[in-house]
C-alpha cells in the first residue's frame, strides 16, 4: 500500500480543513494516511519513508511572506528533509487581497524544488475552503493519481 504524509500549519483551521479533504481523498484512493501538525513535525521524518508528502500553510504578515507560525520552525529546518527525487504536493489557504497570495504555498514550493523534490501540484484556496471542497478533491486525487 502507497503511503502519504500530510503536514500542515493552521491558525483559524482553514488550511486544516484543506489537509483533511485531502487526507480522505487519498485514504479513498488507496494509500495509508498520516497527518501531523508543523507544531510538532521534525524534517528529518518527512518525505523519506513516504511514497507521497503533502505540505499545507497558510500565509500571514502583510509587507512581506510570513508562514503560519507552527510552520516557521520547520521551514528553517528544511535543509535536513531527503527530499531528493521525492513527490510531493503543496497547498495552502490565503486572502487575494494581500500583495503575496499564498506566499507560503510559493516559498515552500521554490524551497522543495531546491533540495530536489518533484513538486507534483500546488493549490491555492482564496477564503473560506468551504464551498472549495470539490476543488480540493480534485486536487488531492490528481495528486494521489500521479503516484499510483
Ligand atoms: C494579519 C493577517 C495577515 C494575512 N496575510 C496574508 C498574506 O500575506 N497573504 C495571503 O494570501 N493571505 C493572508 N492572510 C489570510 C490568511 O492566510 C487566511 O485567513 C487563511 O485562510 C488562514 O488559514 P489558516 O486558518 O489555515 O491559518 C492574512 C490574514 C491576516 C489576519
Amino acid at each position: 500500500m502507497a503511503s502519504a504524509l500530510i503536514v500542515y500549519g493552521s491558525t483559524t483551521g482553514n488550511t486544516e480543513y484543506v489537509a483533511d479533504i485531502a487526507g480522505q481523498v487519498l485514504c479513498a484512493a488507496g494509500m495509508s494516511v498520516k497527518k501531523i501538525n508543523a507544531a510538532g513535525a521534525e524534517a528529518e521524518a518527512l518525505c523519506k519513508d513516504y511514497d507521497l508528502t503533502l505540505f499545507g500553510c497558510s500565509t500571514w504578515g502583510s509587507d512581506s511572506i510570513e508562514l503560519q507560525d507552527d510552520f516557521v520552525p520547520l521551514f528553517e529546518h528544511f535543509d535536513r528533509i531527503q527530499a531528493g527525487g521525492k513527490p510531493v504536493a503543496v497547498f495552502g489557504c490565503g486572502d487575494s487581497s494581500y500583495s503575496y497570495f499564498c506566499g507560503a504555498v510559493d516559498a515552500i514550493t521554490q524551497k522543495l524544488k531546491e533540495l530536489g523534490a518533484h513538486v507534483v501540484d500546488t493549490l491555492k484556496i482564496d477564503g473560506d475552503p468551504n464551498p472549495e471542497q470539490e476543488n480540493i478533491e480534485q486536487w488531492a486525487r490528481r495528486v494521489a493519481e500521479a503516484v499510483l
